[in-house]
């Protein structure tokens, strides 16, 4: 299985991990709309991770099965935790003069979106799938 984590501890950080996702994407034969949609929002979930919690990490799985192709990726930090998912996740909801667009953007960009926090651990999880020929 095919996977690549990223430190995230600053921008730069977050370019790498954008282009890991879109090379992963582009690899197992995504679009340029999906490998878009995904470098976006490992844009915004890694930023999220700077932003509000410092640093943390991007796990970008090769997840396929046999018929699909399919791409995981898993966003954690040790930050304080999202103390309410259902309004983090709600569009302009923000705690840190943002436009809250990051989260619920990113839901609709993926076809998987799962967030699990508490207070020192934070793991945003997204998938985006495809059949394959
Ligand atoms: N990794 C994280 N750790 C703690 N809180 C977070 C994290 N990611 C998001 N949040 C919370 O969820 C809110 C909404 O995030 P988002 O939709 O990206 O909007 P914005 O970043 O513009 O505030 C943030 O303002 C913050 O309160
Ligand atoms: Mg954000």
């Amino acid at each position: 299985m095919n996977e690549k984590a990223v430190k995230i501890e600053d921008s730069r950080d977050v370019v790498r991990a954008r282009h890991e996702g879109r090379e992963m994407a582009r690899k197992l034969g995504f679009g340029p709309a999906d490998q878009a949609r995904l470098a976006t929002a490992i844009s915004e979930l890694t930023r999220n991770v700077i932003q509000y919690a410092g640093k943390g990490v991007c796990v970008i799985t090769d997840a396929s099965e046999m018929g699909i192709a399919k791409i995981r990726v898993r966003v954690e930090d040790h930050g304080p935790g999202i103390a309410d998912i259902d309004q983090a996740i709600e569009p302009g909801f923000s705690t840190g003069n943002g436009l809250g667009a990051g989260l619920p953007g990113t839901r609709r960009l993926v076809h998987e979106f799962r967030i699990d926090s508490k207070p020192g651990h934070t793991v945003v999880s997204i998938a985006i799938v495809r059949r394959r020929a």
